[in-house]
Protein backbone atom coordinates (compact mmCIF):
# COMPACT_ATOMS: atom_id res chain seq x y z
CA UNK A 1 0.00 0.00 0.00
CA UNK A 2 2.54 2.64 1.19
CA UNK A 3 4.11 3.21 -2.44
CA UNK A 4 6.17 6.58 -1.90
CA UNK A 5 6.63 9.29 -4.24
CA UNK A 6 10.45 11.55 -4.28
CA UNK A 7 9.51 14.56 -1.73
CA UNK A 8 5.79 13.96 -2.39
CA UNK A 9 2.59 11.77 -0.89
CA UNK A 10 1.74 8.13 -0.69
CA UNK A 11 -0.61 6.98 -3.43
CA UNK A 12 -2.86 5.54 -1.77
CA UNK A 13 -4.47 6.54 1.43
CA UNK A 14 -4.09 3.98 4.60
CA UNK A 15 -4.10 5.11 8.61
CA UNK A 16 -0.61 4.83 10.35
CA UNK A 17 -2.65 2.43 12.57
CA UNK A 18 -4.10 0.11 9.80
CA UNK A 19 -1.18 -0.26 8.73
CA UNK A 20 0.68 -1.21 11.60
CA UNK A 21 -2.27 -4.04 13.03
CA UNK A 22 -3.85 -7.06 11.81
CA UNK A 23 -7.09 -7.13 10.15
CA UNK A 24 -9.74 -8.83 12.39
CA UNK A 25 -11.43 -12.18 11.57
CA UNK A 26 -14.21 -12.54 13.97
CA UNK A 27 -17.54 -14.11 12.53
CA UNK A 28 -20.44 -12.35 11.29
CA UNK A 29 -24.36 -13.61 12.63
CA UNK A 30 -26.00 -16.11 11.25
CA UNK A 31 -28.83 -16.92 12.82
CA UNK A 32 -31.14 -15.28 15.94
CA UNK A 33 -29.79 -14.54 19.16
CA UNK A 34 -30.65 -13.16 22.56
CA UNK A 35 -28.42 -10.94 24.75
CA UNK A 36 -28.81 -8.70 28.13
CA UNK A 37 -27.03 -5.67 25.89
CA UNK A 38 -26.84 -5.29 22.11
CA UNK A 39 -24.31 -3.10 20.86
CA UNK A 40 -24.58 -1.37 17.15
CA UNK A 41 -20.77 -0.44 16.55
CA UNK A 42 -17.29 -2.15 17.01
CA UNK A 43 -15.03 1.28 17.48
CA UNK A 44 -14.07 2.95 20.68
CA UNK A 45 -17.45 3.71 22.37
CA UNK A 46 -19.04 0.07 21.30
CA UNK A 47 -15.95 -2.00 22.28
CA UNK A 48 -15.07 -0.26 25.90
CA UNK A 49 -18.73 -0.12 26.77
CA UNK A 50 -18.87 -3.91 25.71
CA UNK A 51 -15.12 -4.64 27.78
CA UNK A 52 -17.09 -2.23 31.18
CA UNK A 53 -20.09 -4.29 30.68
CA UNK A 54 -18.78 -7.82 30.73
CA UNK A 55 -16.29 -7.06 33.25
CA UNK A 56 -19.60 -6.80 35.44
CA UNK A 57 -21.03 -10.04 34.10
CA UNK A 58 -23.45 -8.36 32.01
CA UNK A 59 -23.77 -10.63 28.40
CA UNK A 60 -23.11 -7.96 25.26
CA UNK A 61 -23.33 -8.72 21.70
CA UNK A 62 -21.24 -6.06 19.30
CA UNK A 63 -21.97 -6.27 15.92
CA UNK A 64 -20.22 -4.11 13.64
CA UNK A 65 -21.01 -3.56 9.70
CA UNK A 66 -17.37 -4.11 8.48
CA UNK A 67 -14.39 -4.57 10.92
CA UNK A 68 -14.43 -3.28 14.13
CA UNK A 69 -11.96 -0.66 14.89
CA UNK A 70 -11.57 0.39 11.06
CA UNK A 71 -14.08 3.41 11.60
CA UNK A 72 -12.98 6.79 12.44
CA UNK A 73 -10.95 5.33 15.75
CA UNK A 74 -8.72 3.50 13.03
CA UNK A 75 -7.73 6.94 11.52
CA UNK A 76 -7.92 9.07 14.38
CA UNK A 77 -5.09 11.05 15.54
CA UNK A 78 -5.14 9.80 19.10
CA UNK A 79 -4.49 11.92 21.29
CA UNK A 80 -6.11 10.92 24.98
CA UNK A 81 -6.86 14.64 26.23
CA UNK A 82 -8.64 16.73 28.14
CA UNK A 83 -7.85 20.04 26.19
CA UNK A 84 -10.05 20.19 23.59
CA UNK A 85 -8.60 23.73 21.78
CA UNK A 86 -10.96 26.07 23.23
CA UNK A 87 -13.64 24.35 24.93
CA UNK A 88 -14.04 25.06 28.78
CA UNK A 89 -14.35 29.22 27.92
CA UNK A 90 -17.41 27.88 25.76
CA UNK A 91 -18.78 26.03 27.89
CA UNK A 92 -19.17 28.53 30.44
CA UNK A 93 -20.21 31.12 28.47
CA UNK A 94 -23.15 28.81 26.77
CA UNK A 95 -23.99 26.97 29.33
CA UNK A 96 -22.69 27.17 32.79
CA UNK A 97 -19.87 26.61 35.26
CA UNK A 98 -21.16 23.54 36.42
CA UNK A 99 -21.28 21.79 32.61
CA UNK A 100 -17.90 23.20 32.38
CA UNK A 101 -16.87 20.94 35.60
CA UNK A 102 -18.37 17.99 34.73
CA UNK A 103 -17.21 18.06 30.78
CA UNK A 104 -13.76 18.58 32.84
CA UNK A 105 -14.01 15.80 35.19
CA UNK A 106 -15.43 13.11 32.42
CA UNK A 107 -12.22 13.76 30.26
CA UNK A 108 -9.99 13.59 33.04
CA UNK A 109 -11.54 10.73 34.60
CA UNK A 110 -11.63 9.13 31.16
CA UNK A 111 -7.69 9.63 31.07
CA UNK A 112 -7.18 8.15 33.64
CA UNK A 113 -9.35 4.72 33.47
CA UNK A 114 -7.37 4.49 29.99
CA UNK A 115 -4.28 4.45 31.85
CA UNK A 116 -5.34 2.21 34.10
CA UNK A 117 -7.52 -0.22 31.76
CA UNK A 118 -4.05 -0.23 29.75
CA UNK A 119 -1.72 -0.80 33.38
CA UNK A 120 -4.45 -3.59 34.59
CA UNK A 121 -4.49 -5.39 31.05
CA UNK A 122 -0.78 -5.31 30.36
CA UNK A 123 -1.62 -4.12 27.16
CA UNK A 124 0.67 -3.10 24.99
CA UNK A 125 0.09 0.41 22.58
CA UNK A 126 2.46 2.61 22.67
CA UNK A 127 0.36 4.58 25.86
CA UNK A 128 1.90 7.41 27.49
CA UNK A 129 2.12 10.73 28.91
CA UNK A 130 2.81 13.58 27.01
CA UNK A 131 1.69 17.39 27.81
CA UNK A 132 -1.14 18.62 25.40
CA UNK A 133 -0.57 22.24 24.08
CA UNK A 134 -2.96 24.72 22.13
CA UNK A 135 -1.23 27.59 20.36
CA UNK A 136 -2.16 30.68 18.51
CA UNK A 137 -0.26 32.65 15.41
CA UNK A 138 -2.60 35.42 15.25
CA UNK A 139 -3.27 38.21 17.66
CA UNK A 140 -6.61 38.41 18.49
CA UNK A 141 -7.01 35.00 19.65
CA UNK A 142 -3.91 35.49 22.36
CA UNK A 143 -7.24 36.75 24.44
CA UNK A 144 -9.19 33.95 23.89
CA UNK A 145 -6.10 31.89 25.10
CA UNK A 146 -5.70 33.43 28.27
CA UNK A 147 -9.54 33.09 29.08
CA UNK A 148 -9.35 29.30 28.13
CA UNK A 149 -6.85 29.45 30.95
CA UNK A 150 -8.49 30.17 33.16
CA UNK A 151 -11.92 29.42 32.19
CA UNK A 152 -10.17 25.79 32.38
CA UNK A 153 -8.09 26.41 35.96
CA UNK A 154 -11.68 27.44 37.36
CA UNK A 155 -13.28 24.22 35.71
CA UNK A 156 -10.93 22.06 37.62
CA UNK A 157 -7.90 21.25 34.93
CA UNK A 158 -4.83 22.59 35.56
CA UNK A 159 -3.55 25.19 32.83
CA UNK A 160 -0.37 27.43 32.24
CA UNK A 161 -0.22 29.96 29.83
CA UNK A 162 3.28 29.96 27.80
CA UNK A 163 4.43 32.38 24.61
CA UNK A 164 6.57 29.71 23.58
CA UNK A 165 6.26 25.96 22.82
CA UNK A 166 9.03 23.32 21.92
CA UNK A 167 7.65 23.08 18.42
CA UNK A 168 10.13 25.08 15.65
CA UNK A 169 8.63 28.16 15.35
CA UNK A 170 7.30 30.93 17.31
CA UNK A 171 3.75 31.23 18.79
CA UNK A 172 1.64 34.57 19.68
CA UNK A 173 0.40 32.90 22.99
CA UNK A 174 0.03 28.89 24.15
CA UNK A 175 -1.51 27.15 26.84
CA UNK A 176 -0.25 23.72 27.95
CA UNK A 177 -2.32 21.31 30.29
CA UNK A 178 0.00 18.16 31.45
CA UNK A 179 -0.70 14.39 32.25
CA UNK A 180 -2.43 13.76 29.50
CA UNK A 181 -1.46 11.26 26.83
CA UNK A 182 -1.41 9.50 23.23
CA UNK A 183 -1.58 5.69 22.25
CA UNK A 184 -2.04 3.50 19.24
CA UNK A 185 -5.67 3.17 19.43
CA UNK A 186 -6.05 -0.11 17.20
CA UNK A 187 -3.62 -1.80 19.40
CA UNK A 188 -5.87 -0.51 22.16
CA UNK A 189 -9.19 -1.43 21.09
CA UNK A 190 -8.05 -4.78 19.57
CA UNK A 191 -7.03 -6.14 22.88
CA UNK A 192 -9.65 -5.00 24.68
CA UNK A 193 -11.93 -6.26 22.00
CA UNK A 194 -10.18 -9.91 22.46
CA UNK A 195 -11.27 -10.37 26.02
CA UNK A 196 -14.89 -9.45 25.24
CA UNK A 197 -16.09 -13.27 23.51
CA UNK A 198 -16.91 -15.73 25.76
CA UNK A 199 -18.98 -16.58 28.74
CA UNK A 200 -21.97 -15.57 26.22
CA UNK A 201 -20.69 -12.46 24.65
CA UNK A 202 -19.96 -12.56 21.14
CA UNK A 203 -18.51 -10.13 18.73
CA UNK A 204 -19.79 -10.85 14.89
CA UNK A 205 -18.18 -8.54 12.09
CA UNK A 206 -19.58 -8.12 8.66
CA UNK A 207 -22.58 -7.88 10.25
CA UNK A 208 -24.98 -4.47 10.08
CA UNK A 209 -27.99 -3.32 11.47
CA UNK A 210 -30.50 -2.15 9.49
CA UNK A 211 -33.75 -2.13 11.81
CA UNK A 212 -34.61 -1.79 15.32
CA UNK A 213 -37.65 -2.88 16.95
CA UNK A 214 -38.54 -1.05 20.11
CA UNK A 215 -40.18 -2.55 22.91
CA UNK A 216 -39.44 -3.79 26.96
CA UNK A 217 -37.33 -6.37 24.39
CA UNK A 218 -35.94 -4.50 21.35
CA UNK A 219 -34.78 -6.65 18.72
CA UNK A 220 -32.19 -4.92 16.60
CA UNK A 221 -32.21 -6.56 12.62
CA UNK A 222 -29.53 -7.39 10.54
CA UNK A 223 -28.97 -7.24 7.15
CA UNK A 224 -29.23 -11.12 6.41
CA UNK A 225 -32.56 -10.54 8.42
CA UNK A 226 -32.10 -12.16 11.72
CA UNK A 227 -32.85 -11.39 15.29
CA UNK A 228 -30.27 -9.75 18.30
CA UNK A 229 -33.44 -9.80 21.38
CA UNK A 230 -32.19 -7.67 24.10
CA UNK A 231 -33.46 -5.74 27.19
CA UNK A 232 -31.29 -2.88 26.40
CA UNK A 233 -29.57 -1.38 22.83
CA UNK A 234 -27.10 0.62 22.69
CA UNK A 235 -26.25 3.09 19.07
CA UNK A 236 -22.31 3.12 18.92
CA UNK A 237 -22.56 3.27 15.44
CA UNK A 238 -20.89 7.07 14.91
CA UNK A 239 -23.77 8.38 13.04
CA UNK A 240 -27.11 6.34 15.47
CA UNK A 241 -28.07 4.30 12.35
CA UNK A 242 -31.73 4.50 13.96
CA UNK A 243 -33.05 7.72 13.64
CA UNK A 244 -36.83 7.65 14.45
CA UNK A 245 -36.92 9.70 17.93
CA UNK A 246 -33.77 11.89 17.90
CA UNK A 247 -33.81 13.47 14.87
CA UNK A 248 -29.86 13.14 14.46
CA UNK A 249 -30.03 14.30 11.35
CA UNK A 250 -31.00 17.77 11.64
CA UNK A 251 -28.61 17.73 14.72
CA UNK A 252 -25.49 16.14 14.15
CA UNK A 253 -22.79 17.68 11.00
CA UNK A 254 -19.70 15.54 9.89
CA UNK A 255 -16.26 17.31 9.40
CA UNK A 256 -13.39 15.45 7.88
CA UNK A 257 -10.10 15.95 8.76
CA UNK A 258 -6.72 14.89 7.35
CA UNK A 259 -3.31 13.31 8.51
CA UNK A 260 0.09 12.48 7.48
CA UNK A 261 2.38 10.06 9.50
CA UNK A 262 6.13 12.27 8.49
CA UNK A 263 10.18 10.77 9.41
CA UNK A 264 11.79 13.88 10.08
CA UNK A 265 15.83 14.44 10.55
CA UNK A 266 16.20 15.33 13.84
CA UNK A 267 14.40 14.76 17.22
CA UNK A 268 10.65 15.63 17.60
CA UNK A 269 10.29 17.29 21.17
CA UNK A 270 7.56 15.45 22.48
CA UNK A 271 3.97 16.91 23.40
CA UNK A 272 0.86 17.03 21.72
CA UNK A 273 0.00 20.46 19.55
CA UNK A 274 -3.28 21.82 18.30
CA UNK A 275 -3.75 25.66 16.95
CA UNK A 276 -6.49 27.53 18.25
CA UNK A 277 -7.63 29.21 14.91
CA UNK A 278 -7.82 28.01 11.54
CA UNK A 279 -6.05 26.57 9.69
CA UNK A 280 -6.01 23.83 12.02
CA UNK A 281 -2.72 21.89 12.53
CA UNK A 282 -2.63 19.00 15.26
CA UNK A 283 1.28 17.53 15.53
CA UNK A 284 2.06 14.38 17.88
CA UNK A 285 4.60 11.65 17.88
CA UNK A 286 4.29 8.08 17.40
CA UNK A 287 6.97 5.25 18.24
CA UNK A 288 7.43 3.19 14.94
CA UNK A 289 9.92 0.01 14.64
CA UNK A 290 12.14 2.11 12.76
CA UNK A 291 12.46 4.88 15.52
CA UNK A 292 9.41 7.39 15.38
CA UNK A 293 7.01 9.73 12.88
CA UNK A 294 5.11 12.67 13.33
CA UNK A 295 1.77 12.85 12.88
CA UNK A 296 0.45 15.95 11.38
CA UNK A 297 -2.64 16.51 11.19
CA UNK A 298 -5.68 19.44 10.00
CA UNK A 299 -6.99 21.11 6.98
CA UNK A 300 -10.99 19.66 8.26
CA UNK A 301 -13.91 21.18 6.41
CA UNK A 302 -17.05 19.34 6.29
CA UNK A 303 -17.72 15.98 4.22
CA UNK A 304 -18.30 16.63 0.58
CA UNK A 305 -17.30 20.29 0.66
CA UNK A 306 -14.08 19.90 0.07
CA UNK A 307 -13.39 20.77 -3.07
CA UNK A 308 -10.53 19.16 -4.63
CA UNK A 309 -9.63 16.83 -1.56
CA UNK A 310 -6.36 16.20 -2.40
CA UNK A 311 -4.88 20.09 -2.18
CA UNK A 312 -5.72 19.37 1.73
CA UNK A 313 -2.98 16.84 1.75
CA UNK A 314 -0.21 18.78 -0.49
CA UNK A 315 -1.16 21.94 2.23
CA UNK A 316 0.01 19.70 5.02
CA UNK A 317 3.09 18.04 3.03
CA UNK A 318 3.78 22.02 2.66
CA UNK A 319 3.58 22.63 6.05
CA UNK A 320 5.39 19.54 7.35
CA UNK A 321 8.12 20.62 5.02
CA UNK A 322 7.86 24.16 6.17
CA UNK A 323 8.46 23.03 9.51
CA UNK A 324 11.20 19.83 9.39
CA UNK A 325 13.49 18.70 7.62
CA UNK A 326 11.43 15.78 6.04
CA UNK A 327 12.91 12.25 5.20
CA UNK A 328 9.95 10.15 3.75
CA UNK A 329 6.02 10.69 4.15
CA UNK A 330 5.01 7.15 5.07
CA UNK A 331 1.39 7.47 4.94
CA UNK A 332 -1.74 9.52 4.13
CA UNK A 333 -5.47 9.10 5.91
CA UNK A 334 -8.36 11.41 6.30
CA UNK A 335 -11.53 10.18 8.63
CA UNK A 336 -14.49 12.50 9.67
CA UNK A 337 -16.53 13.15 12.75
CA UNK A 338 -19.51 14.74 13.93
CA UNK A 339 -20.21 17.61 15.91
CA UNK A 340 -23.44 18.62 17.41
CA UNK A 341 -24.96 21.87 17.46
CA UNK A 342 -23.71 22.82 20.45
CA UNK A 343 -20.64 21.31 19.98
CA UNK A 344 -20.96 19.25 23.42
CA UNK A 345 -21.12 15.05 22.72
CA UNK A 346 -24.59 13.38 23.50
CA UNK A 347 -24.17 10.32 25.24
CA UNK A 348 -27.32 8.59 27.11
CA UNK A 349 -31.00 7.67 26.61
CA UNK A 350 -31.67 8.26 23.03
CA UNK A 351 -34.71 10.43 24.05
CA UNK A 352 -35.86 11.28 27.58
CA UNK A 353 -38.79 8.54 27.68
CA UNK A 354 -36.82 5.58 26.06
CA UNK A 355 -34.85 4.05 29.26
CA UNK A 356 -33.53 1.13 27.06
CA UNK A 357 -32.14 2.80 23.97
CA UNK A 358 -29.02 4.66 24.37
CA UNK A 359 -26.41 6.53 22.38
CA UNK A 360 -23.20 7.68 22.04
CA UNK A 361 -22.31 10.24 19.22
CA UNK A 362 -21.12 14.06 18.42
CA UNK A 363 -17.80 14.02 19.43
CA UNK A 364 -16.52 16.71 17.28
CA UNK A 365 -13.23 14.77 16.73
CA UNK A 366 -12.29 14.83 21.00
CA UNK A 367 -13.58 11.04 21.12
CA UNK A 368 -10.66 9.15 22.42
CA UNK A 369 -11.87 10.72 26.17
CA UNK A 370 -15.49 11.75 24.91
CA UNK A 371 -15.84 7.77 23.97
CA UNK A 372 -14.25 6.49 26.74
CA UNK A 373 -16.56 8.95 29.31
CA UNK A 374 -19.52 8.14 27.33
CA UNK A 375 -19.22 4.46 27.97
CA UNK A 376 -18.74 4.79 31.85
CA UNK A 377 -21.94 7.14 31.60
CA UNK A 378 -24.12 4.12 29.88
CA UNK A 379 -22.52 1.50 31.59
CA UNK A 380 -23.98 3.49 35.41
CA UNK A 381 -27.05 4.56 33.84
CA UNK A 382 -27.63 0.69 33.06
CA UNK A 383 -26.44 -1.01 36.02
CA UNK A 384 -27.00 1.92 38.82
CA UNK A 385 -29.67 4.01 36.83
CA UNK A 386 -27.58 7.21 37.03
CA UNK A 387 -24.42 9.42 36.43
CA UNK A 388 -22.07 11.99 37.46
CA UNK A 389 -22.34 13.61 33.80
CA UNK A 390 -25.59 12.53 32.50
CA UNK A 391 -26.92 16.39 32.22
CA UNK A 392 -23.84 17.91 30.12
CA UNK A 393 -24.35 14.58 27.89
CA UNK A 394 -27.57 14.68 27.54
CA UNK A 395 -28.77 13.50 24.26
CA UNK A 396 -32.30 15.34 24.75
CA UNK A 397 -31.47 18.88 25.41
CA UNK A 398 -32.05 21.56 22.79
CA UNK A 399 -30.10 24.91 23.89
CA UNK A 400 -31.48 27.38 21.66
CA UNK A 401 -28.60 29.70 22.31
CA UNK A 402 -25.71 27.69 22.27
CA UNK A 403 -27.06 25.74 19.04
CA UNK A 404 -29.27 28.08 16.96
CA UNK A 405 -26.50 29.97 14.38
CA UNK A 406 -25.16 25.83 13.76
CA UNK A 407 -28.77 24.37 13.54
CA UNK A 408 -29.64 27.23 10.58
CA UNK A 409 -26.36 26.85 8.90
CA UNK A 410 -26.08 23.61 8.85
CA UNK A 411 -29.66 22.81 7.57
CA UNK A 412 -29.83 25.36 5.30
CA UNK A 413 -26.52 23.33 3.76
CA UNK A 414 -29.29 20.19 3.68
CA UNK A 415 -31.42 21.91 2.31
CA UNK A 416 -28.83 23.32 -0.49
CA UNK A 417 -27.50 19.71 -1.51
CA UNK A 418 -30.78 18.32 -2.02
CA UNK A 419 -31.40 20.17 -5.01
CA UNK A 420 -27.68 21.05 -6.24
CA UNK A 421 -24.90 18.65 -7.91
CA UNK A 422 -22.31 21.03 -10.23
CA UNK A 423 -23.28 19.26 -13.61
CA UNK A 424 -20.72 18.51 -16.41
CA UNK A 425 -22.89 17.85 -19.69
CA UNK A 426 -19.90 16.39 -21.56
CA UNK A 427 -20.49 12.72 -21.52
CA UNK A 428 -17.55 10.88 -19.39
CA UNK A 429 -16.63 8.72 -22.69
CA UNK A 430 -15.65 12.17 -24.11
CA UNK A 431 -12.69 13.59 -21.96
CA UNK A 432 -12.63 11.46 -18.78
CA UNK A 433 -9.25 10.64 -17.86
CA UNK A 434 -8.08 7.73 -15.98
CA UNK A 435 -8.37 8.73 -12.22
CA UNK A 436 -11.06 11.54 -12.59
CA UNK A 437 -14.59 11.05 -11.56
CA UNK A 438 -17.67 13.95 -11.82
CA UNK A 439 -20.99 13.99 -12.09
CA UNK A 440 -22.07 14.27 -15.86
CA UNK A 441 -25.50 13.53 -17.26
CA UNK A 442 -26.55 10.81 -19.88
CA UNK A 443 -29.87 10.47 -21.68
CA UNK A 444 -31.20 13.45 -19.44
CA UNK A 445 -30.45 11.49 -16.16
CA UNK A 446 -27.54 12.81 -13.64
CA UNK A 447 -25.00 10.02 -12.77
CA UNK A 448 -21.91 10.18 -11.38
CA UNK A 449 -19.12 8.87 -13.35
CA UNK A 450 -15.61 7.80 -12.04
CA UNK A 451 -12.98 6.21 -14.90
CA UNK A 452 -10.16 4.02 -13.21
CA UNK A 453 -6.45 3.75 -13.73
CA UNK A 454 -7.08 1.12 -16.03
CA UNK A 455 -9.54 2.93 -17.83
CA UNK A 456 -12.49 1.24 -16.86
CA UNK A 457 -15.68 3.70 -16.54
CA UNK A 458 -17.78 3.63 -13.12
CA UNK A 459 -21.01 4.67 -13.46
CA UNK A 460 -23.30 5.44 -9.78
CA UNK A 461 -26.57 6.65 -9.34
CA UNK A 462 -25.45 10.20 -7.11
CA UNK A 463 -28.49 10.50 -5.06
CA UNK A 464 -27.71 9.64 -1.34
CA UNK A 465 -29.37 6.50 -0.32
CA UNK A 466 -30.11 8.68 3.47
CA UNK A 467 -32.16 11.32 2.31
CA UNK A 468 -31.44 11.95 -1.32
CA UNK A 469 -29.05 14.79 -1.44
CA UNK A 470 -26.64 15.23 -4.18
CA UNK A 471 -23.00 13.17 -4.15
CA UNK A 472 -20.23 14.65 -4.38
CA UNK A 473 -16.75 13.15 -5.31
CA UNK A 474 -14.00 13.20 -3.24
CA UNK A 475 -10.49 13.12 -5.39
CA UNK A 476 -8.40 12.03 -2.73
CA UNK A 477 -9.90 8.89 -1.38
CA UNK A 478 -11.74 8.16 -4.80
CA UNK A 479 -15.43 8.08 -3.23
CA UNK A 480 -18.53 9.36 -3.38
CA UNK A 481 -19.74 11.74 -0.23
CA UNK A 482 -22.59 12.88 0.95
CA UNK A 483 -22.49 16.80 2.28
CA UNK A 484 -25.80 16.60 3.90
CA UNK A 485 -25.17 13.58 7.27
CA UNK A 486 -21.58 12.08 5.75
CA UNK A 487 -22.36 9.13 4.31
CA UNK A 488 -19.81 7.62 2.06
CA UNK A 489 -19.80 5.13 -0.76
CA UNK A 490 -16.88 3.78 -3.14
CA UNK A 491 -17.07 4.69 -6.80
CA UNK A 492 -18.45 1.00 -7.19
CA UNK A 493 -21.61 2.44 -5.26
CA UNK A 494 -21.08 0.06 -1.57
CA UNK A 495 -21.30 2.06 1.23
CA UNK A 496 -17.99 3.00 3.38
CA UNK A 497 -19.80 4.81 6.23
CA UNK A 498 -22.46 7.11 7.53
CA UNK A 499 -26.20 6.84 7.93
CA UNK A 500 -27.00 5.70 4.93
CA UNK A 501 -27.96 1.74 4.91
CA UNK A 502 -28.35 0.85 1.10
CA UNK A 503 -25.67 1.03 -1.29
CA UNK A 504 -26.36 3.88 -4.52
CA UNK A 505 -27.23 2.54 -7.37
CA UNK A 506 -25.21 1.31 -10.09
CA UNK A 507 -26.43 3.34 -13.36
C1 LIG B 1 -9.02 13.47 11.63
C2 LIG B 1 -9.52 13.17 13.01
C3 LIG B 1 -8.61 13.17 14.05
C4 LIG B 1 -9.05 12.88 15.34
N1 LIG B 1 -8.15 12.92 16.37
C5 LIG B 1 -8.58 12.75 17.62
C6 LIG B 1 -7.68 12.88 18.71
O1 LIG B 1 -6.48 13.14 18.53
N2 LIG B 1 -8.16 12.71 19.97
C7 LIG B 1 -9.48 12.45 20.19
O2 LIG B 1 -9.89 12.38 21.35
N3 LIG B 1 -10.36 12.28 19.18
C8 LIG B 1 -9.94 12.42 17.91
N4 LIG B 1 -10.82 12.27 16.88
C9 LIG B 1 -12.19 11.81 17.15
C10 LIG B 1 -12.26 10.31 17.43
O3 LIG B 1 -11.37 9.61 16.58
C11 LIG B 1 -13.69 9.81 17.19
O4 LIG B 1 -14.58 10.64 17.88
C12 LIG B 1 -13.89 8.38 17.69
O5 LIG B 1 -12.91 7.53 17.12
C13 LIG B 1 -15.29 7.88 17.35
O6 LIG B 1 -15.43 6.56 17.83
P1 LIG B 1 -16.80 5.78 17.59
O7 LIG B 1 -16.70 4.50 18.29
O8 LIG B 1 -17.93 6.68 17.93
O9 LIG B 1 -16.89 5.61 15.99
P2 LIG B 1 -16.16 4.61 15.00
O10 LIG B 1 -14.76 4.36 15.38
O11 LIG B 1 -16.39 5.16 13.62
O12 LIG B 1 -16.95 3.26 15.16
C14 LIG B 1 -18.29 3.10 14.70
C15 LIG B 1 -18.42 1.67 14.18
O13 LIG B 1 -19.80 1.42 13.90
C16 LIG B 1 -19.88 0.61 12.77
N5 LIG B 1 -21.22 0.78 12.18
C17 LIG B 1 -21.73 1.87 11.58
N6 LIG B 1 -23.00 1.65 11.19
C18 LIG B 1 -23.30 0.39 11.58
C19 LIG B 1 -24.47 -0.42 11.46
N7 LIG B 1 -25.60 0.03 10.87
N8 LIG B 1 -24.42 -1.69 11.96
C20 LIG B 1 -23.30 -2.17 12.57
N9 LIG B 1 -22.18 -1.43 12.70
C21 LIG B 1 -22.18 -0.17 12.23
C22 LIG B 1 -18.75 1.08 11.86
O14 LIG B 1 -18.37 0.07 10.94
C23 LIG B 1 -17.67 1.42 12.87
O15 LIG B 1 -16.75 0.36 13.05
C24 LIG B 1 -10.42 12.57 15.59
C25 LIG B 1 -11.33 12.58 14.53
C26 LIG B 1 -10.90 12.90 13.26
C27 LIG B 1 -11.91 12.96 12.16
S1 LIG C 1 -28.79 12.52 2.71
FE1 LIG C 1 -28.16 12.06 4.74
S2 LIG C 1 -26.22 11.18 4.50
FE2 LIG C 1 -26.83 11.63 2.50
Amino acid sequence: MNQTIEKGLPQLPESYWMATTPVTDYPSLESDIETDVAIVGGGLVGITLAWFLKKEGVKVIVIDADRIGQGTTGHTTAKITSQHSLIYDRIITKFSREKAMQYASANETAIRTISEIIEDNDIQCDFCSQPAYVYTLMDEYVKKIEDEVSAANSSGIKAVYLDSIPLPFSVKAAMRFDNQAQFHPRKYLLALAKKIPGKGSFIFEKTKAVDLHEGATCSVITDKGHKISASRVILASHYPFYDRHGLYFARLYPERSYALGVKICGEYPGGMYITAEDPARSLRSQPDSNGEIVIIGGEHHKTGHGGNTFIHYEILRDFSYSIYDVKQITNRWSTQDYTTMDELPYAGFITSDRNNIFVATGFGKWGMTNSTASAMLIRDLILKGNSPWSSVYDPSRFNPGASAKNFVVENADVAKSLVSGILNTNPPEADLQPGEGRITEIDDKKVGAYRDEKGKLHLVNTACTHLGCELKWNSAELSWDCPCHGSRFTYEGDIIEGPALKSIKKS
